[in-house]
């Protein structure tokens, strides 16, 4: 029997490890330069916190999710997204207690039953950023700032940034009804999905992906009318930052993303590659969710980065380059009494590759260059006896012998 892997998941082969330690390593950086600490949280989560949060109208509930019972009948779930499994622990574990904001970052491998094609997977790993505390707009402008560094960390430099505001609750119940309203007149026009969107969550008819409600929706009432004046004012605050940050935007207002928690700011960067347009980040204010699942009324926003869409975009130049070197016994030499030289090198700082296959002088060098080895140090008797080594470049094929205190 041969086994495949299940359909929409990826394996990362060792060839292709680098980026992801890269995209990892800068996560980490440009995060903690902000300020954020790293949180970890389970991968699978009691379901109904992902219906609360995410929301039951969104397709990623609705249709996508792992959702499973477990041996003692509980109702569980594979994470679709990292955000909920966030707000719970740091509502649980009581951190909104301590001096706020409070920021945090995470890698987080998502499950989403989706049909796979380029970019979307039915596992796919995500790092996102979440602030608590913080309604002022500094806090959005700060974390789309975040973002936007770390693309440009990664070398993804033609990103674009949309972004809207879909308003709080006051004034997203004025924009609904007028939505019910719209979607009355034309329930003859609009999909099932929209008609069922208009009983549960309006504003989400305009994220319907079908060409012919896209045409009907284009008349459809626009959210920006329909902002109260704090929303209106919170929004154009935002806008005037990014502009004093020289960070170019788009307002798009049909942004509404697939999620269900957000309130006022949303917005997503996306690249295009060939004739394909991938969304690589999305986030917003979700400033009711914190409440919404048991903590206390506090304002947040976050976003997260799909790691394998980006995987592709990440500029390999700017992958560090630590030479790879072989280690090569010779002559009398054992691989027993290279053994402690390869550690010392270790120490130092080497990457080091040593002969365990037990191979001939030749074989290693050969070895060395189906590896891509940058440098080979030769440890043959006489090498052991001056306690050096003699070091060659394989591009160059210069060859020189150092002392070596081993
Ligand atoms: P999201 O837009 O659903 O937002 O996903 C965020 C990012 O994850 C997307 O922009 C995309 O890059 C990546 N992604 C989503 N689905 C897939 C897939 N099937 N395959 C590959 N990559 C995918 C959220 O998940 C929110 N939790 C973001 C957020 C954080 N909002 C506030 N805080």
């Amino acid at each position: 029997m041969n086994y495949q892997k299940p359909k929409g998941t990826r394996d990362i082969l060792p060839s292709n490890s680098a980026v992801w330690q890269f995209m990892e390593e800068k996560a980490r950086e440009v995060a903690t330069k902000y300020s954020y600490q790293q949180i970890r949280t389970p991968t699978f989560e009691d379901s109904a916190l992902f219906l609360r949060s995410v929301g039951d109208s969104s397709d990623i509930v609705n249709k996508e999710m792992y959702q499973f019972k477990d041996r003692g009948d509980r109702s569980l779930a594979l994470r679709p997204e990292g955000t909920a499994g966030v707000v719970r622990a740091i509502v649980e574990n009581g951190l909104l207690n301590e001096a706020l904001p409070l920021k945090v970052f995470y890698f987080a491998n998502c499950f989403r039953y989706e049909n796979p094609q380029a970019g979307r997977y039915r596992e796919f790993e995500q790092f996102g950023a979440e602030c608590f505390g913080i309604d002022a707009p500094c806090a959005d402008v700060e974390l789309i700032a975040l973002a936007k560094n770390y693309l440009e960390n990664l070398g993804i430099k033609n990103s674009k940034l949309l972004i809207n505001s879909i308003g709080c609750k006051k004034c997203r119940a004025e924009f609904n009804r007028a939505m019910r309203e719209f979607a009355n007149k034309h329930k003859t026009e609009l999909c099932a999905d929209c008609l069922r969107r208009a009983e549960l969550n309006p504003m989400r008819m305009l994220d319907c992906k079908n060409e012919d409600c896209q045409k009907v929706l284009k008349n459809a009432p626009k959210l920006k009318d329909y902002l109260c004046s704090e929303c209106r004012e919170h929004f154009d605050e935002v806008c005037r930052l990014l502009n004093a940050l020289k960070i170019n935007y788009q307002i798009t207002d049909n942004l509404v993303r697939g999620l269900d928690y957000y309130t006022k700011t949303v917005f997503e960067f996306e690249n295009t590659v060939g004739d394909k347009t991938l969304t690589v980040c999305g986030g917003g204010r979700y400033d009711d969710l914190v409440q919404e699942i048991g903590g206390k009324d506090c304002p947040a926003l976050g976003f997260s980065c799909g790691l394998d869409r980006l995987e592709g975009l990440v500029d390999k130049n700017l992958l560090p380059n630590q030479p790879k070197i072989l280690v090569i016994n010779a002559g009398n030499v054992t691989l027993e009494q290279v053994l402690p030289i390869a550690e010392k090198l270790r120490v130092l700082g080497k990457n080091i590759e040593i002969n365990l296959a037990n191979r001939s002088f030749n074989a290693q060098l050969k070895y060395a260059n189906k590896l891509g080895i940058d440098e080979v140090y030769i440890i043959g008797d006489e090498e052991l006896k001056n306690k050096s080594v003699t070091i060659k470049n394989m591009t160059t094929g210069e060859q020189i012998t150092k002392n070596f205190d081993f």
